[in-house]
């Protein structure tokens, strides 16, 4: 090549990458604005100063859970409710009125839309988080063939992933503090008896405040994961590709 056409090649290349930086090209698909409740969810969001204590992408302090990807088109909100103004054990009860509850949950509805802050979703070969393990395969059964859950069971499960009672009850196997399997056919989950066992905990199993109605909906729940049981550990094997994953190694210091 000769002098001047190395050089007309420089110069030309110097021409375009200095359009392309400074044109932002190619654009980015621009972002669109909240709407005026979203917005106001946002403030409710750093009014009560959330992030303190949840990560949105994983940004924000750890004593609660990202929710990035809680709140989605199929999150039954008002199971949410209770935690946004009772709280829980380790949420403060903020008290929010119901306004600034809608507020919030659409902008965390709003959230879960614009991306994933678990970059890859569960899938074959992949660990589950064990709190959202149940919720999950729950789920992918109603997803089969347009399949659909009592209303109870619905909110039953949402009770199940609030109260966390799948850090330490895995779906069909011993949990980290020998928690039992809870879908197997010995197991008492009739209403009266989860009452009594949550109202009062028992060896490692911490009592947790519920409702009569939280208590029934969780009873219900338990007894549909036993009826399906069969069909949901087909989904959990599938959905887990078993073979080289092992609940017993998950590391579960912090109950040790
Ligand atoms: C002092 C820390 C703290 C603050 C502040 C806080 N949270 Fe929480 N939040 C938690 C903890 C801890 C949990 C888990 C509760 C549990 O497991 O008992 C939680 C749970 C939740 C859940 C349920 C998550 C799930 O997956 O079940 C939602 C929704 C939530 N918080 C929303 C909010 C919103 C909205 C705000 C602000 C208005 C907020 N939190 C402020 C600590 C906090
Ligand atoms: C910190 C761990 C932990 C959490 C969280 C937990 N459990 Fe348990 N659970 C246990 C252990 C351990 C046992 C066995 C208790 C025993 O028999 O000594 C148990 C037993 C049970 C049983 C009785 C099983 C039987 O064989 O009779 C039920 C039902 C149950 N849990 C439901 C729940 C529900 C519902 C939640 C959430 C609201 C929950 N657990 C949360 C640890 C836990």
């Amino acid at each position: 090549m000769s002098r001047a056409a190395t050089l007309g090649l420089l110069v030309a290349t110097y021409v375009v990458v200095s359009v392309v930086a400074y044109t932002d090209f190619p654009r980015r698909t621009s972002v669109q604005p909240l709407t005026e409740i979203e917005h106001e969810g946002l403030l409710v969001w750093r009014r009560h100063n959330c992030q303190a204590c949840h990560q949105i992408f994983g940004y924000g302090g750890f004593l609660g859970p990202d929710l990035t990807n809680r709140v989605g088109n199929e999150t039954a909100t008002d199971a949410l409710r209770p935690m946004l103004t009772r709280g829980s054990g380790r949420m403060p009860a903020l008290d929010l009125p119901i306004s600034e509850q809608d507020a919030v949950l659409a902008y965390l509805r709003r959230l879960n839309r614009s991306g994933r802050s678990q970059p890859v979703p569960l899938g074959a070969g992949q660990t589950a988080d064990p709190v959202d393990h149940f919720q999950q395969i729950t789920t992918a059964w109603i997803r089969e063939d347009g399949r659909d859950v009592a209303p109870a069971v619905r909110r039953g499960s949402e009770v199940w992933g609030l109260q966390r009672c799948g850090t330490c009850h895995l779906p069909f196997d011993v949990g980290p503090v020998l928690s039992p399997d809870l879908s197997g056919a010995a197991v008492d989950t009739s209403v009266a008896r989860l009452h009594d066992l949550l109202d009062r905990g028992k060896g490692r199993m911490p009592s947790f405040r519920l409702t009569r109605e939280e208590t029934v909906d969780l009873s219900a729940y338990l007894a549909w994961v036993s009826t399906h049981r069969a069909d949901l550990v087909m989904l959990n094997d599938r959905m887990l590709d078993r073979e080289p994953f092992s609940w017993t190694e998950v590391p579960w210091f912090e109950y040790r």
